[in-house]
């Protein structure tokens, strides 16, 4: 009997077939590992609600950098976590602050062979843990004192050797804040990648174990997006455009896979999507557990978001993924 489903299912007989036909794939190339640096230690010091993701020592982060570079990954993004930190986060712009030291380190290690992007905000270097300027009598963030935080940050940063500056912190008029600052002290070349459509998720908590950043008294929901949120998300993709984003990301990725859909149709911007700590803590304690194989769902996650739209994807598997393809 021929009828015309037929025609899909011949073309998934073998896996070389499978392999022929497939609309997406992830490829190593699609990756971004993010990476945390801590001042003060020795060596890597595990974070525990994130199996198999460490704050790094100057020196491990080199290594791992010098790894992820010769395993053909493209990218990482740096966190900094300070040794100490005050309401200003004034180590974020510190000439010899624990990540302008990592950048120039890792710009003599991998030169132009990787590109080092790294996150311009506050909450890794602020005693209260919020991203930006707090004010004292309201307990709110300030957004415009906070403008010229991240502008002298980002501009530290490109000094220092970053290639891609990548604000984080919410702030309306972040990205035209820090381009201006970034032309006007010679780093027109350095692109902005926004945290554009960046959402108030509970699934950040192993993160802010691995920054040291909990906020210390209220939540990131004055300036985060809601949850409920996707046309509102289009906005905030469209302002980041218009102040000069050169490309954007949303995050996290899975739960947000309509509005990666929706943002890889409407810009022509590059696309990232944030695959974020607690989409793989998840996945490695049912893992641990036995009760899934975290390494295939891993990759089929990635999959979705590729599918969904997104150009690259930052994800804390991008080394094993890296080395099993290797
Ligand atoms: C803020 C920042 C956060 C993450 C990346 N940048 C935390 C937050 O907004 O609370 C979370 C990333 C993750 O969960 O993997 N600097």
């Amino acid at each position: 009997m021929s009828f015309p489903e037929r025609r899909l299912r011949r073309l998934r007989r073998t896996p070389a077939l499978r392999r022929l036909v497939a609309e997406h794939r992830v490829s190593v190339d699609d990756l971004v590992a993010p990476l945390f640096v801590k001042e003060g230690i020795d060596g890597p010091e595990p974070v525990l609600s994130m199996p198999g993701v460490v704050q790094h020592s100057q020196e491990s982060l080199r290594k791992e950098v010098r790894a992820l570079c010769d395993l053909g990954v493209p990218a990482v993004m740096l966190f900094g976590v300070p040794a100490h930190k005050d309401s200003r986060g004034t180590q974020a712009d510190a000439a010899d602050g624990v990540m302008q030291i990592a950048l120039r380190n890792l710009r003599a290690e991998v030169g132009d062979d990787l590109v080092l992007m790294v996150d311009d905000c506050l909450d890794e270097y602020t005693d209260h843990g919020h991203c930006g300027i707090v004010d004292e009598t309201t307990h709110e963030v300030d957004n415009d004192a906070t403008l010229e935080r991240y502008a002298s940050i980002a501009v530290a940063q490109a000094a220092a050797g970053a290639d891609v500056i990548a604000p984080s912190g919410m702030m309306d008029g972040q990205v035209a804040a820090i381009r201006a600052a970034l032309d006007d002290n010679g780093f027109a070349t350095t692109p902005i990648l926004a945290y554009a459509a960046k959402f108030a998720s509970v699934l950040y908590g192993p993160f802010r174990d691995a920054a040291e950043c909990a906020p210390q008294f209220g939540d990131r929901r004055g300036y985060q997006m809601d949850p409920a949120n996707a046309r509102e998300a289009m906005v905030e993709v469209a302002l980041d455009v218009a102040e000069g984003a050169d490309m954007v990301m949303i995050k996290p990725a899975l739960a947000y896979l309509d509005v990666i859909a929706e943002v890889r149709a409407a810009f022509d911007v590059p696309v990232a999507a944030y695959h974020v700590s607690g989409e793989y803590a998840m996945v490695k304690a049912a893992a641990q557990l036995g009760w899934i194989d975290g390494d295939a769902v891993a990759l089929e996650h990635l999959l979705a978001i590729k599918r969904a739209g997104a150009d690259m994807i930052l994800t804390y598997w991008a080394r094993e993924f890296a080395e099993a393809l290797s």
